[in-house]
């Protein structure tokens, strides 16, 4: 059995690990974009579908990446390298890994900046600038900060920070206590948000429309963006959950720490729509309002309940920790390539990481306003960048992961990791990996690049 001791620290205990990898999973993604993608494509049917997606696709590859990581034991590009080395395969699987650090850099160029929306909406929220707002007055919030590159500069830059402040300190004392803390406060405070919608809501709206499959409502691209979702919720394709995975002691059950964070992911996701939903619908507000949904319709919700500024104070302060914690593990794959790979000093490693995609995301910045005309294909950076990495390098990632574990690395390996799943189980895993999973990513690619759907 092959046992490597990590070299850049260990998790003190798997729930520290279901912890920290939950907060890399939960995120934009399931308090921003659920929200707003199941409303578009007419909840409940997409939701199942979403549901679906994640245990059959998901949960397999997210297996695979911890799998890796923990026998690796370093950043994605070395622990590939490692165990095609320890396999006898080629050792050209290992650019795998370096297209993760890339994608991660490049998705955290934007994640950050949208990072910095939510602290400019904390702001806002203290400020009181949604009291007695109409919609016109929300949008023009929304327009008004989107038209101000200062503005959104300047939270950029806090943002990253903030990301700093964890990341340079390294396994033990960063990203542990961020772990420890900011996850059990998230869910303290998005419980009290249903809470409110159960009480002043329109609660059962809520759940009939989230919970009741509608299959006309259903179209083939409602298909493709749920599993899209999936993916990009659970952070699989880039190597953010094998770098959390390479801190994981050797003798603690994968699948089951995979099946909880899946678990932990999908329930904040619906969570997060049982919170908002009784409020979009209690306010004859509309659920296929789209990406502007809680940056818009949300500060009008708030405006009209009792306390509204306490909630938007609340539901923004949430938002940003759960985005911070994920944009700690989008980081963490290139420090840690940094340190191994290049030799830098893992304080150095982080300012150069983050410096880096902080130039990055100044694009970004731009593309809402000095360069909105800058368009390829009708897209402006910010949404080019977003659409590339989120439609093409995470599904890729996550198919090369699962060809890698499913097909290229032997039996035997993945056995071993595997060793305390009944035989069932692992067989189960086996065929999903080699190929449910990398056949579905590959329909998806291909309907998106031909334009199928
Ligand atoms: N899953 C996070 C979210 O839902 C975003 C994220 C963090 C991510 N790390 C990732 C997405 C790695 C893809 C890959 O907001």
């Amino acid at each position: 059995m092959v046992e490597r001791k990590s070299i850049h620290g260990e998790w003190s205990s798997r729930l520290t690990f279901i912890l920290a990898a939950t907060g890399s999973a939960v995120g934009l993604g399931n308090i921003w974009r659920f929200p707003y993608v199941a409303g578009e494509n007419g909840g409940g049917a997409f939701v199942l579908v979403y549901l679906l997606c994640v245990a059959v696709i998901g949960l397999p590859i997210m297996i695979a990446e911890i799998l890796v990581g923990r026998r690796g034991r370093q950043n994605p590009m070395d622990s590939i390298r490692t165990l095609a080395e320890d396999d006898g395969r080629s050792l050209h699987w290992q650019w795998v890994g370096l297209m993760g650090v890339i994608t991660g850099v490049l998705i955290l160029s934007f994640y950050c900046m949208v990072g910095g929306w939510a602290l400019a909406y904390v702001a806002y929220a203290v400020q009181g600038s949604f009291i007695d707002i109409e919609s016109a007055d929300a949008e023009g919030l929304l327009g008004r900060l989107f038209a101000d590159p200062w503005a959104l500069l300047f939270w950029h830059t806090v943002f990253m920070g903030m990301i700093l402040t964890v990341t340079t300190r390294g396994v033990e004392g960063g990203l542990e206590r961020a772990a420890k803390y900011l996850m059990p406060s998230l869910f303290a405070i998005m419980l009290l948000m249903v809470g409110y919608g159960m009480s002043s809501g329109d609660f059962d709206g809520a759940l009939a429309f989230l919970f009741r499959p509608n299959f006309a409502a259903l179209t083939l691209e409602g298909v493709l963006v749920a599993m899209g979702q999936a993916f990009f919720s659970l952070s699989l394709g880039m190597g953010a959950i094998m770098i959390y995975g390479s801190y994981l002691p050797s003798r603690t059950s994968i699948s089951g720490s995979a099946v909880a964070i899946a678990a932990a992911d999908t329930a904040v996701a619906l969570i997060a729509g049982l919170a908002i939903f009784p409020v979009v619908f209690a306010n004859g507000l509309d659920a296929g309002e789209g990406p502007g949904l809680i940056f818009v319709t949300l500060p009008l919700a708030f405006s009209k309940m009792p306390l509204g500024e306490v909630f938007a104070t609340l539901f923004f302060v949430l938002l940003v920790f759960a985005a911070w914690t994920s944009a700690i593990s989008l980081i963490e794959p290139a420090v840690t390539w940094l340190v191994e790979r290049q030799g830098l000093p893992r304080v150095g490693a982080s300012w150069v990481a983050g410096g880096v995609i902080w130039v990055l995301g100044i694009a970004s910045v731009l593309s809402l306003n000095v360069w909105s005309d800058v368009t390829v294909r009708g897209m402006t950076i910010f949404g080019l960048l977003d659409y590339l990495t989120n439609n093409i390098m995470l599904p890729l990632g996550g198919m090369a992961v699962a060809v890698f574990a499913g097909w290229v690395l032997s039996r035997r390996t993945t056995a071993e990791e595997l060793s305390d799943d009944s035989p069932l189980w692992y067989g189960l895993w086996r065929f999903l990996v080699r190929y449910i999973a990398p056949a579905a990513v590959g329909v998806v690619l291909l309907t998106k690049l031909l334009g199928l759907a």
